[in-house]
């Protein structure tokens, strides 16, 4: 099982960005929080994370073929990009998405999740875990669907 991790715009700034709201775990440790958990499961995994909208959707549509499944952040993207959410649907690979924050509690324009629409499972306000009950979501999807 191969799976692609995408962070959208400012994640590289976790640790530093608003600690209050997205923690003081830096980036790096995201990714090796997420690279530990898929190690004991026997998962291939990659980390991509773009502050550029062109760039992700290109990584989105290089998955295809590639990866069987993608846990995305899209970060503020989420709630403006509706080409990122026709990349996902284009490549048809189960997505999973995250939100570190308790988006759903903050302010309105935040409400709307476009590549939500493209997406098997949300998970939203977990902080760093949300992205490993993703992958543990995925596993389980795309064992069943073999
Ligand atoms: C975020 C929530 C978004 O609204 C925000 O723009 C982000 C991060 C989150 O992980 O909570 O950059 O996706």
């Amino acid at each position: 099982m191969k799976i692609l991790v995408i962070n959208g715009p400012n994640l590289n700034m976790l640790g530093i960005r608003e600690p209050g709201i997205y923690g003081s775990e830096t980036y790096a440790s995201l990714v090796s929080l997420i690279s530990d958990y898929c190690d004991s499961r026997g998962i291939e995994v990659e980390f991509f994370q773009s502050n550029h909208e062109g760039a992700i959707v290109d990584k989105i549509q290089e998955a295809y073929g590639v990866f069987d499944g993608i846990v995305i952040n899209p970060a503020a993207y989420t709630h403006t990009s509706v080409a990122i959410l026709d990349a996902l649907k284009a490549v048809s690979i189960p997505a999973v998405e995250v939100h570190i924050s308790a988006v759903n509690e903050r302010e309105d324009f935040r409400q709307i999740s476009y590549a939500g629409k493209a997406c098997v499972k949300t998970y939203i306000g977990l902080g760093f875990n949300g992205y490993i009950e993703a992958v543990k979501f995925l596993e389980d999807y795309l064992t069943k669907k073999q």
